[in-house]
């Protein structure tokens, strides 16, 4: 460990020095040299949950249990046209099929490894018994099989994410294909089944010309900068797919579910003459729609927004990712300002529908009294560690109580953003930099920008054990930016 933080410090001495004198390398040449695989693909249909083989398929006839197989192996298939590429793929597919659930199932997933290497799969967001969350401390040898099972409690409707989480190895392992989206509805969902959903998960890749994976190896230029701001690629991915098309017809209410999968890209989400109504995050929908111009995800949280066909028959716009500097700036990719289209949203010729009414109010948020805080904790996020620390399977660094509320306040000392994610219990925030949050909602994942702090509630009513916290750009978790929350029943 002491070895590893010397490099680590004599990495990041490396980075800062050094990159000045960088240009950007091309990230992924193709043969003619020009980078035409980032331009739009016309006339993809975007792929929806709406298709039934995106699915994993429940194979029980018990009213209210689900039971999928799932399959994590390598397989030879085209991300992007022209190409094969050695992947790896939950049950075939890149990405994963979504599971889909109601609130109160109960489930079990029959996990099989078919990968060369150790893995989990871990339930991004769910609230589960400990030996289910598919952290580092539960690999999954090659060749073997686990069940993970968790009933899904009421108010966990919401779009979540399943994704490998093994030691050191979950960057190269989703960046090979293995993530899939979980979407959770409630019975009660307040919103009209006459908008029509549609998933959207982000991911983004470097890709060779021929199709290997443009992973770097620390030492080189490119290796610097991906290691100090997480792997991102300059390929943009919507359910697999380059720009593609998705079709709404004008006055047409649409509910999109958004994921951001990506290992390190921040979007930073805009419609091109729209405005969206934002009404959930991470842990489900908000109390009260809120009418925004554009919103930032941060890596492994989620969005709902309801998009108003307000264009006219015929026309089309773009869903784009607007510049977000997350950046230091001795790393800052050279096209960071560069807005990019993620995908086209094309208006149908069919005559304008009368717009249905938004429902003003969605759904109670239960409110967390910081009165009843037992105690208030510091986090401290810098660079590549957490409480000046790397991680260590064998340390607990934070001990809590079953039961028990507390305050978190988790700052970040360094330059650029670290979004911290905390397994197993959702929480609310109540101010960032000292201004409090404008309303309430569930959360697993909060950016926090450089130099800021975020304070949130969070009560850990159930489920002891070891759970993890850690920044979610997965080059830094997997550099060690994580840490143990140990949440125990004893006195
Ligand atoms: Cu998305 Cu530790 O997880
Ligand atoms: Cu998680
Ligand atoms: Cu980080």
């Amino acid at each position: 460990m002491r070895t590893r933080t010397v490099s680590l410090a004599l990495l990041f001495a490396v980075v800062a020095v050094g990159i000045l004198l960088l240009t950007r390398p091309s990230l992924s040449p193709t043969p003619d040299g020009s980078s035409d695989r980032g331009s739009p693909t016309a006339d993809i249909p975007l792929s929806s949950i709406v298709e039934g083989d995106r699915f994993m398929r429940n194979v029980s006839t018990e009213p209210g249990t689900v039971h999928v197989a799932l399959v994590a192996a390598p397989e030879h298939m085209a991300l992007i046209d022209g190409v094969r590429s050695d992947v790896y793929a939950f049950n075939g597919r890149v990405p994963g099929p979504t599971l889909e659930l109601m609130e109160g199932d109960r489930v079990t997933v029959r996990f099989r490894n078919e990968l060369p290497e150790p893995t989990t799969v871990h339930w991004h967001g769910l609230s589960l018994p400990i030996d289910s969350d598919g952290s580092p401390l539960d690999p999954v040898e090659p060749g073997e099989e686990k069940h993970y099972t968790f009933t899904i409690p009421t108010g966990f409707a919401g779009t979540y994410w399943y994704h490998p989480h093994p030691h050191g190895a979950t960057t190269s392992q989703v960046t090979k294909g293995l993530y899939g989206a979980i979407v959770i509805r409630a019975p009660d969902d307040p919103l009209p089944e006459s908008f029509s959903e549609r998933l959207l998960v982000l991911s983004d890749n470097r890709i060779l010309s021929d199709g290997t994976f443009d992973f770097t190896e620390p030492t080189t230029a490119q290796g610097q900068i991906d290691f100090q701001n997480g792997r991102e690629g300059d390929l943009l991915f919507v359910n697999g797919e380059i720009t593609p098309t998705l079709e709404i017809r004008s006055g047409e209410i649409q509910r999109w579910r958004i994921v951001n999968a990506a290992a390190s890209r921040v979007y930073r989400l805009a419609i091109q003459g729209q405005t969206l109504l934002h009404v959930g995050s991470d842990g489900g929908l908000f109390e009260h729609p809120v009418e925004v111009d554009e919103i930032v995800i941060a890596n492994s949280e989620r969005v709902e927004v309801l998009v108003r066909g307000t264009g006219t028959p015929g026309s089309s716009t773009v869903l784009e990712t607007l510049p977000y500097d997350r950046y230091m700036p001795q790393t800052r990719p050279a096209d960071w300002n560069q807005p990019r289209a993620l995908l086209t949203l094309r208006y149908s010729d069919e005559p304008p529908l009368t717009p249905e009414v938004v429902p003003e109010t969605l759904r109670p948020i239960p409110y967390l009294d910081p009165a009843d805080a037992s105690a208030t904790r510091e986090i401290v996020m810098a660079q590549g560690m957490i409480n000046n620390q790397l991680f260590d399977m064998d340390r607990v660094d934070v001990s809590a109580r079953l039961g028990a509320t507390e305050i978190w306040e988790v700052h970040n000392i360094v330059g650029m953003d670290h979004p911290f994610h905390l397994h197993g219990f959702q929480f609310q925030i109540l101010d960032r930099n000292g201004v409090p949050e404008p309303f309430r909602k569930w959360k697993d994942s909060v950016n926090v920008p450089k130099k800021e702090t975020v304070r949130f509630i969070v009560r850990f009513a159930d489920h002891p054990g070891k759970w993890m916290i850690h920044c979610h750009i997965l080059d830094h978790e997997d550099q060690g930016m994580m840490g143990i929350l140990e949440v125990t029943e004893e006195e």
